[in-house]
């Protein structure tokens, strides 16, 4: 199985590396960011994407930020690297683990006596949140596998794998792990109207583990759910409140159908990506541009002037999940403020 990074600081050049994922399935070419403008970009053009793999973007970003920043003074430093830090913040609203990766060096940062210390200790940092999320994957696959038959059909949304995180994946981290483990698994992977993720990196990363997966459009879903044996719908979450999970456009229409056809429902996702202290009716929703709906490549579909709505997210009420797997084992229903917060029922 394939278990190379998604993106990891270049320490000849003192830059980020990752893939490029706008290019797939078409290309796998390893892009570069030696500047905080670049990363934002990146990071908005969706180069680089995914929760998890947004907290551990974030967290280099700072360490990137702060290894360019040639001011001497700590209280100049510590502004410059802030600045940097609210850029890159802003690029996408809804995933909480880009803040969190923000937050963490930030704080190691702010602590430091001297500017040199702050620059390694950032990297240090950066480093260790790489490492814990690849770990976190892992876990999450050990504990999610368990939920599954030997034999299995699994419908999935957008990309919640290797290229989502640093490595190996939350939802698709299921998936590996119940493979590993000796189960047969196969993948029905939803398009995932605009951008196609599922299709261009959820088949993509499947079929280059050789893991069985089929394509269909996003509207096919109620149907094949109705018709065929799904044995379980897994996602994963940019956010989870203690009233919702926020994933990309698409899901709660998966969770809604999951319901009616009696398919278990489970979101796969880190404790960084818990926000325990907002509600649904808080959280800011991306909000798009029109070409993502109004063009596919080349060519325009639809007729000038008729506006489009294009929000990257949707939330789905808890009460439509099954069970949330995170790295400390399962969250069950009715999801107690106190299991949200261990990430796991007792
Ligand atoms: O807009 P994207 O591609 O960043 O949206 C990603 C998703 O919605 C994923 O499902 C989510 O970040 C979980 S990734 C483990």
């Amino acid at each position: 199985m394939n278990e190379s990074p998604t993106l990891w600081w270049d320490e000849d050049t003192g830059s980020i590396r990752y893939i490029d994922q706008t290019l797939l399935p078409g290309e796998e070419r390893i892009a570069e960011c030696r500047t905080i403008p670049r990363l934002a970009t990146a990071i908005r053009r969706l180069g680089i994407r995914g929760a998890p793999a947004l907290g551990v973007a974030g967290a280099f970003g700072v360490a990137l930020a702060a290894s360019r920043c040639r001011k001497k003074d700590p209280v100049s430093f510590l502004g410059q690297v802030g600045r940097d830090a609210e850029t890159l913040r802003s690029t996408r609203p809804t995933a909480v683990n880009l803040g969190w990766g923000i937050d963490r060096v930030l704080g190691v940062i702010r602590t430091a006596p001297d500017t040199a210390t702050a620059r390694a200790r950032a990297l240090t940092e950066a480093q260790q949140i790489a490492a814990e999320d690849t770990a976190c994957c892992h876990a999450i696959g050990e504990h999610g596998a368990g939920l599954l038959p030997d034999s299995c059909t699994i419908l999935t949304h957008c990309n919640a794998g290797a290229l989502a995180c640093s490595s190996w994946g939350t939802a698709l981290g299921i998936v590996r792990s119940a493979v590993e483990a000796g189960k047969q698994v196969q993948v029905i992977s939803c398009e995932t109207r605009p951008l196609l993720q599922g299709s261009r990196l959820t088949a993509w990363e499947l079929a280059r583990d050789g893991i069985p997966v089929t394509a269909i459009a996003d509207a096919m879903a109620a149907s094949v759910m109705r018709t065929r044996t799904i044995d379980a719908v897994i996602v994963g979450a940019d956010r989870i409140t203690p009233d919702a999970v926020f994933n990309k456009i698409g899901t709660y229409l998966h969770a809604i159908c999951a319901s009616r056809h009696k398919i278990p429902f489970y979101v796969a996702a880190p404790l960084s990506t818990f926000d325990l202290v907002h509600r649904e009716r808080d959280i800011v929703i991306e909000e798009r541009g029109r070409d993502e709906i109004a063009r596919i490549g080349n060519r325009t579909f639809l007729p000038a002037g008729v506006p489009v709505l294009n929000p990257a997210f949707d939330a789905t009420p808890l009460s439509l999940v099954s069970a949330i797997v995170t790295e400390n084992g399962i969250v069950r229903p009715p999801f107690a403020p106190e299991d949200l917060a261990r990430g796991r029922t007792k």
